[in-house]
């Protein structure tokens, strides 16, 4: 079978070659799919050494998502635009980098949850690599207006420069919060569950209508919707969603074949709940 893998540090409780699995043998495609643990100073030569042995695709996940950039002899549009490549895919004797969270996250929110992001005045919380990866599919999907709030203030003015549509990016500084309204969608891409903490928010923030999403799922996804749950907003989604939407577009990428992703995510929200 094909081989691929995914390079992350820590790495040992990813998902994906469980996701990656249950894709090939729904779809009837061999799939040979490991961890491999690497840190920045060794996924160089990690990977190098997977195409080696016959490495034909990869997921990178953090802290490699830039590196994984500056290692891509060729990249698609949408990576270009997020600056990071969460998949690679072999061509020749080099890689293609590619990113596929952007169209996870708008896929697991429309096909899965039903949202029309077109009328969703959004609110997106952080500027790092995770935000920097969904920003332009947000955009792509329609958003109206994206606010971007962020703890250092200059990486949100970055953001929003990269991305390049001053009329409809707006950022903003936390102080600021309580002075913005109430946004449809709040989504937070922030690494602060990771640390358990999340910074307060107002309530202001909050409508009939807010739909709160993490990027992250588990744990580190606590904080952020357990501050969502008590301001009663519509509805919580953490990012298992679009951790298997993203994990099909890749597969797509490598085999030509999209899989379902229905059975896939219902039993890994099953183990988690
Ligand atoms: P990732 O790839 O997960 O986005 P990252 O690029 O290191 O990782 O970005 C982490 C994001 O979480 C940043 O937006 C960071 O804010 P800073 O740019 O100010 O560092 C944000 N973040 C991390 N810990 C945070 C905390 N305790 N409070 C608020 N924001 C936090």
């Amino acid at each position: 079978p094909a081989r691929h893998a995914v390079f992350g540090h820590p790495v040992v409780h990813s998902l994906s070659p469980r996701i990656h699995g249950a894709f090939g043998a729904q779809t009837g495609i061999a799939v040979a799919y490991e961890a491999i643990d690497a840190g920045p100073a060794t996924f160089a030569d990690a990977l190098a050494a997977f195409a080696a042995a016959g490495g034909t695709g990869a997921n990178v996940t953090l802290p490699l998502k830039e590196l994984a950039f500056d290692l891509a002899a060729t990249r698609s549009e949408r990576a270009e635009r997020a600056g990071a490549v969460n998949t690679l895919v072999r061509r020749g004797e080099t890689w293609h980098g590619d990113n596929t969270d952007g169209a996870g996250l708008v896929r697991d929110l429309t096909d899965r949850r039903g949202l029309d992001l077109r009328g969703r005045r959004t609110l997106l919380i952080g500027a790092g690599g995770a935000a920097r990866g969904v920003a332009p599919a947000l955009l792509d999907a329609g958003i109206p207006d994206l606010f971007v709030v962020n703890r250092t203030p200059a990486r949100t003015d970055a953001l929003a420069d990269a991305l390049g549509e001053p009329g409809r990016v707006h950022p903003r500084h936390f102080e600021q919060l309580g002075e913005l309204g109430e946004f449809e969608l709040i989504i937070n891409a922030t690494s602060a569950g990771r640390g358990g903490t999340f910074p307060a928010l107002p309530r202001s923030l909050v409508g009939m209508r807010t739909v709160a999403v993490d990027l992250s799922y588990g744990e580190a996804s606590v904080p952020f919707l357990a501050w969502a749950r008590a301001h009663d907003v519509r509805d919580v989604i953490d990012g298992l969603g679009m951790l298997v939407e993203q994990a099909a577009e890749s597969f797509e990428l490598w085999h030509g074949v999209r899989p379902e992703t229905a059975a896939v995510f219902e039993a890994l929200q099953a183990r988690n709940a």
